[in-house]
């Protein structure tokens, strides 16, 4: 089929990429110029597993085009995916200003009746939004003499349906090309049928393919994510319970994640979540709900343990160092928000950093991937803090190591090797990735979460 993706971020243009690669036609859109050009010379914005290779081999093979003409792209398409960002506004809801320019531009230039398909993540009500943008486009296009009675006739047949995506970062391609479920959300039999045919590649079999009203389509992909950070913030809430009485939350999580129908996903206590979806969308999800008139107290309570969960993390080597951090040095292992990517969207690294630089200590970070990100992006107002290329000379003198992202390479790391630079002995691990009694055997101070 022939497909324009307009939006080049994570998810369009993983979409674009992995709907080439199953043999379809397609164009990515994006207005940032630069951008466009880097794509084309095969250069990836974003840190991904496997994307690089998929984007650079379809190009070349001429499945996957970049573009900054949405007109053209349009012109050349039967199914058009709006995948442009939706930022959290200032009254906490999804900001909707990006994916109604693009369902105007698609109004104002549509040659043939298009799908529209809505994959960014947006609130219950959108699709009935750009459905109406087009149509006063479309509209203002009749009443201008630019098309006939008979065409406007015929662009009208045009559809919008909700595909919320569910990939995740670090894991997206294969997310994407073995994904859990396709959601559709469609009121025209016409088009589920035609989302159904392109995404049969994807899901095998029908059964993966799960159909249903636009509405609830819409929500689906705000119950799935707050759900999910609910898992997360029961297990923060469970880790301060059970190191308040002695328990420790690792043995905890064990005991309850045999239960099948708790399940061992996403129930790993932590310095909280962070990501460019899930405070966002929790955030959304309360709007959602205080607009339709619902007092939302879960989902309230899950945002307030994430948010003090930091904190909770930072007193432990507050109560360690004291309030007044002049003259420490601490390691940091890890500043992307989750380990395999480098985006550092809501890291924990950000607001820990902050609090520990705030009170006058130094900060000495080493990250695989997200090191240039964090430099001249988010950390980059922070003056005490400088960067290292390897784990163990970030380690060189510093009072303590805190380990914020749990990437691979600190699993094991030498524990010998990290004795003899550091200081003093201590970890802070905000990923309970050690064993405490094989580091108290070594010499360790060791504090994690939810273990006294
Ligand atoms: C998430 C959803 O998983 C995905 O389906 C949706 O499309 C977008 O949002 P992502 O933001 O890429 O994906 O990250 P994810 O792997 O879900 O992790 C989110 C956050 O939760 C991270 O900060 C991670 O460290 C934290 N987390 C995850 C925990 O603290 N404990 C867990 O057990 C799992």
């Amino acid at each position: 089929m022939n497909l324009a993706i307009i939006g080049t971020g994570y998810v369009g243009l993983v979409t674009g990429a992995c709907m080439a690669q199953m043999g379809n036609n397609v164009i990515c859109v994006d207005i940032d110029e630069q951008k466009i050009d880097k794509l084309k010379k095969g250069i990836i914005p974003i840190y991904e597993p496997g994307l690089e290779e998929i984007v650079k081999e379809n190009f070349k093979i001429g499945t996957l085009h970049f573009s900054t003409d949405i007109k053209e792209a349009l012109n050349k398409s039967e199914i058009v995916f709006i995948a442009v960002g939706t930022p959290q506004g200032e009254d906490g809801s999804a900001d909707l200003q990006y994916v109604l320019a693009v369902a105007k531009d698609i109004g104002r230039y549509m040659t043939h009746p298009l799908i529209v398909v809505d994959k960014s993540t947006v609130p219950v009500g959108t699709a009935d939004k750009v459905r109406a943008t087009i149509q006063q486009e479309l509209q203002k296009r009749l009443e201008s003499g630019e098309i006939s009675q008979e065409k406007f006739n015929e662009l009208m047949e045009f559809d919008v349906v909700s595909n919320p995506e569910f990939l995740k970062e670090g894991d997206a391609v294969n997310d994407f090309m073995k994904p859990d479920r396709v959601v559709i959300g469609a009121d025209n039999p016409k088009s589920m049928e035609k989302l159904k045919e392109l995404y049969a590649p994807f899901t095998h079999s029908h059964e993966r393919f799960i159909g249903m009203d636009i509405r609830s389509a819409e929500l689906t992909k705000y119950a799935a994510n707050a759900m999910l950070a609910t898992k997360i913030s029961f297990m923060n809430e469970m880790a301060r319970i059970a190191e308040a009485v002695g328990a420790d939350i690792n043995k905890v999580r064990v005991g309850i994640g045999s239960d099948r129908r708790i399940g061992y996903s996403f129930i790993y206590p932590g310095v909280g979540y962070g990501g460019s979806c899930f405070p966002k969308d929790v955030k959304a999800l309360e709007k959602i709900a205080l607009d339709a008139g619902v007092e939302p107290k879960i989902v309230k309570a899950v945002e307030e343990v994430n948010r003090t969960q930091r904190e909770y993390f930072l007193s432990k080597i507050l109560n360690r160092f004291g309030e007044n951090l002049q003259g420490k040095r601490f390691a940091v292992w890890g500043l992307s928000f989750k380990p395999e990517t480098d985006d550092m969207r809501e890291a924990p690294s950000i607001t820990i950093i902050k609090a520990l630089t705030d009170r006058g200590a130094k900060i000495k970070a080493y990250d695989p991937k997200a090191m240039e990100e964090a430099k001249n992006f988010w950390l980059k107002n922070i003056k005490n803090i400088e960067y290292f290329d390897n784990k163990y000379d970030a380690l060189n003198d510093a009072d303590a190591m805190i380990l914020v992202t749990e990437w691979k390479e600190f699993r094991s790391p030498d524990f010998y090797e990290m004795q003899k630079r550091l200081k003093n002995p201590i970890i802070f691990d905000g990923r309970n990735q050690y064993n405490k009694e094989k580091l108290q055997g070594i010499g360790f101070e060791y504090y994690q979460i939810g273990v006294k």
